[in-house]
C-alpha cells in the first residue's frame, strides 16, 4: 500500500519542501502539504493556473499530484493561542483550521492517518542581525517558528502517524559552526532543532516506533534563503571548498528524504544527515 506524507512548509517550487514532495511522490507516496497562511492564496492559484506544471514533472514523465493543500501557521498550536489582530487580519480571516492542532485534526478527518511527516519551514524575523544585536523578541520568534514548530507538529500529528512511520526536518550547519550572517537566533534555533531530533527520536521511537531525523542541507537559493541575503556567497563558498565541487540541487535533498522515510533507513533515527557535498567535513577553506 502506498504511503501518505504531510509536508509542512511548501509555498512555491523553489524550496526543499517542494523537492521533498517530488521525491516522495516519485517513490509512490500520496502528497499533502501545509502552506503558510499568508502564502496560501498565491500558492494555490499558481498551482491551479499551471505555473508549476514544468516543475511538477516526475522522472517517469507524469506530474506530481498534491492531493490537498492545508493552510498552516506553525507558530500557533491551538485557536486559543491566536491573538485578535491575527484572527482579524484579512489574510488569515479568509482561511480556517490553520493552527497546528486544527491542521492535524483536519488531516485526520480527511485521511485518517499518515506515514511520513516533514517539517521544512523556518522563520527568523531578525535573521540579518548579528546575535549580539538580536532582541529577545526576535530570538524567541526564531525559536518559535523554527524549532518549537517541529515539536508541536510532531506532538499533534503523532497520534495519526502509523507505527513504523518516519518524521524529518531540515537543519543547517550554522547550529554547530560559526556562519557569520546567519543571525537573529537562527543558529540557536537550528541547534535546538538538532538536539530535539535526538530526544524526539527516543520519545516517538519508544511510543510508536517512529523514526525522527534531520537533514543538514547545503545552501539552496530558496525564497527563505534569499531573504537572508548571503545565499550566493554561500553557494560560491561551497563550490570552492567542498569535497564535491558542484552546485547542490534540491532534488539531492529530496532523494535523501525519500530514503530516510523508506524501510531502507529502518535503523536510522535521532541522526543529523548531511546533504551538503561534504562541506561540513572540511577543517579549513582552500
Ligand atoms: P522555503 O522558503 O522554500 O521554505 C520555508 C517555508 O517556511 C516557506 O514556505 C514559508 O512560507 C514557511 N513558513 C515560514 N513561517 C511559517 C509558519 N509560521 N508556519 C508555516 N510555514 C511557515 O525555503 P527553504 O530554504 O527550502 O527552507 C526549508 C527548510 O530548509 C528550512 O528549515 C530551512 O532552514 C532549511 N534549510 C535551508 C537551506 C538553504 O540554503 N535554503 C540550508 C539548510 C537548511
Amino acid at each position: 500500500k502506498g504511503k501518505r506524507a504531510f509536508i509542512a512548509g511548501v509555498a512555491d517550487d523553489n524550496g526543499y519542501g517542494w523537492a521533498i514532495a517530488k521525491s516522495l511522490a516519485a517513490a509512490g507516496a500520496e502528497i499533502l502539504v501545509g502552506t503558510w497562511v499568508p502564502a496560501l492564496n498565491i500558492f494555490e492559484s499558481s498551482l491551479r493556473r499551471g505555473k508549476f506544471d514544468e516543475s511538477r514533472m516526475l522522472p517517469d514523465g507524469s506530474l506530481m499530484e498534491i492531493t490537498k493543500v492545508y493552510p498552516l501557521d506553525a507558530v500557533f498550536d491551538t485557536l486559543d493561542d491566536v491573538p485578535e489582530e491575527v484572527k482579524s487580519n484579512k489574510r488569515y480571516a479568509g482561511s480556517s483550521n490553520w493552527t497546528v492542532q486544527e491542521a492535524a485534526e483536519a488531516v485526520k478527518s480527511d485521511f485518517g492517518s499518515i506515514d511520513i511527516l516533514v517539517h521544512s519551514l523556518a522563520n527568523g524575523p531578525e535573521v540579518t542581525k548579528p546575535l549580539l544585536e538580536t532582541s529577545r523578541k526576535g530570538y524567541l520568534a526564531a525559536i518559535s517558528a523554527s524549532s518549537y514548530s517541529y515539536v508541536s507538529l510532531l506532538k499533534h500529528f503523532l497520534p495519526i502517524i502509523n507505527p513504523g512511520g518516519s518524521s524529518l526536518s531540515l537543519t543547517y550547519i550554522a547550529s554547530e559552526r560559526i556562519i557569520p550572517g546567519y543571525g537573529g537566533g537562527m543558529s540557536s534555533a537550528k541547534a535546538a532543532l538538532e538536539s530535539d531530533t535526538r530526544v524526539l527520536a527516543f520519545e516517538a521511537g519508544r511510543k510508536k516506533r517512529i523514526r525522527v531525523n534531520t537533514i543538514s542541507a547545503g545552501p539552496l537559493r530558496s525564497r527563505a534563503a534569499k531573504a537572508i541575503g548571503f545565499i550566493d556567497m554561500m553557494i560560491d563558498y561551497s563550490l570552492v571548498n567542498a569535497p564535491l565541487q558542484k552546485e547542490l540541487s534540491a532534488e539531492e535533498v529530496g532523494n535523501t528524504a525519500a530514503f530516510l522515510a523508506s524501510p531502507l533507513a529502518s535503523a536510522i533515527t535521532g541522526s543529523v544527515i548531511y546533504v551538503d557535498n561534504g562541506l561540513n567535513t572540511m577543517g579549513v577553506g582552500v
